[in-house]
């Protein structure tokens, strides 16, 4: 038996025309600096103007959401008493507004470590979630996860928090937000949302729902993230990669993502590389260890089942070639897109790399995407895959 969650997800042109048939009166919004700048926010509130309701913002989310800025927004929220709450933004805004509302549900809880899967949470009692993303790529708008960051002993640590009860009741996907995206942000979101839908297909919780999410997703990533990056103002390529981030989000929030997650995650901890820039880095990588497994084709079997059905690889082709194909056509969007394809690239030096290489294996050995990856790897393993990805090497073993 198995389960597959999801919001209700509208999406296209004109998505947020929705939002005038969803009742309730009083709306909360939680963002961040940067979408009311940009007038993003205004484009919601002249929409709510119009259907008559009321609202409140909190625009004070930060990248990397802190465990305080969202128990300032809560008790602001508690004040207020929407019916609605709103998240719109990146992954930062959309895991705050999740954060806030199950502390607006329930005043009893005092802390964001009650968000973890085996809490019974009574959502939607109070107030109904909607998520508006802004970029197309993180999926916090159809995903039960919550990252939080908390400064512990001096150093930040990020909580992974998640349960079934956060997952947002309305998602709407509306292209018009993402009009304005910068070409490398639109890159690095872009390979977030492939990465997402590529790591899922391999994952231990692999599941047919997810499957077939996954492989559409990959298949509008790769045809329409050149065309948003190179030239942003074609909507339907907006449209479309903004409909695969939240399919891939769907994808992988019932399955998981796996070893270039881990390994994205270490980076991101250590060097401070954008989400992005990381998982984009780590991809290739990932796929090659995972389809390289000597004591399992299954990985090389799911990949090659992808590269066949998006159109890189021939029916007729070997699954071991078909599967190389997409971890070619991976690389060249890298290319593409100007994502840097090796730590070296990145500016990272050989010594920053050796000493930080201990640290970076630990966080990878303690994260729940390894656990998930379908191939075993150990401390060696990894340190040969940070090795290999800083030059830019083929992964051989
Ligand atoms: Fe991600």
């Amino acid at each position: 038996m198995w389960y597959f969650y999801s919001p209700i997800v509208v999406f296209g042109e004109d998505a947020l025309d929705h939002l005038e048939t969803i009742e309730g009166k009083k709306c909360f919004i939680v963002t961040d600096p940067g979408i009311k700048s940009l007038g993003l926010l205004d484009i919601l509130t002249e929409k709510l103007a119009g259907s008559g309701k009321a609202w409140e913002v909190f625009a004070d989310v930060e990248p990397d959401p802190r465990e305080e800025t969202v128990y300032v927004a809560a008790e602001q929220c508690k004040m207020y008493n929407p019916d609605l709450i709103i998240g719109i933004g990146g992954g930062s805004s959309l895991d705050t507004a999740k954060a806030v509302w199950v502390l607006y549900e329930h005043p009893e809880f005092t802390s964001v470590d009650e968000i973890h899967p085996f809490q019974n949470l009574n959502t939607g009692k109070k107030a109904q979630l909607i998520a508006i993303p802004t970029t197309s790529g993180t999926g916090a708008e159809t995903t039960w996860a919550v990252v939080i960051t908390r400064t512990q002993e001096g150093r930040d640590l990020k909580l992974e928090q998640g349960n079934k009860g956060v997952i947002p009741t309305f998602a709407l996907v509306d292209p018009v937000f993402t009009r304005g995206m910068p070409p490398g942000l639109t890159a690095g979101t872009g390979f977030d949302a492939l990465a997402h839908s590529v790591e899922c297909l391999i994952s231990t919780w692999q599941n047919v729902f997810s499957d077939a999410l996954a492989i559409e997703a990959i298949r509008l990533i790769l045809e329409y993230l050149p065309e948003a990056v190179h030239h942003g103002d074609n909507m339907k390529a907006r449209e479309l990669l903004h409909d695969a981030a939240s399919m891939g989000g769907l994808a992988f929030g019932n399955a998981q993502v796996t070893l270039g997650h881990a390994m994205a995650h270490a980076l991101g901890a250590v060097f401070h590389i954008p989400h992005g820039t990381a998982v984009g880095l780590c991809l290739p990588y990932a796929m090659e260890y995972c389809i390289r497994d000597p004591e399992s084709s299954s990985s090389t079997k799911k990949v090659s089942l992808a590269a066949k059905s998006v159109g890189v690889a021939h029916w007729s082709d070997e699954d071991t070639k078909a599967a190389d194909k997409l971890v070619e056509k991976v690389k060249w969007l890298q290319k593409e897109t100007g994502l840097p394809p090796s730590l070296q690239a990145l500016g990272i030096s050989q010594e920053d790399l050796d000493e930080n290489m201990d640290h970076l294996i630990t966080l990878c050995m303690e994260s729940a995407s390894t656990v998930m990856t379908p191939r075993s790897i150990g401390v060696a393993e990894f340190r040969k895959l940070f090795e290999y990805m800083y030059s830019g090497r083929n992964v051989d073993f």
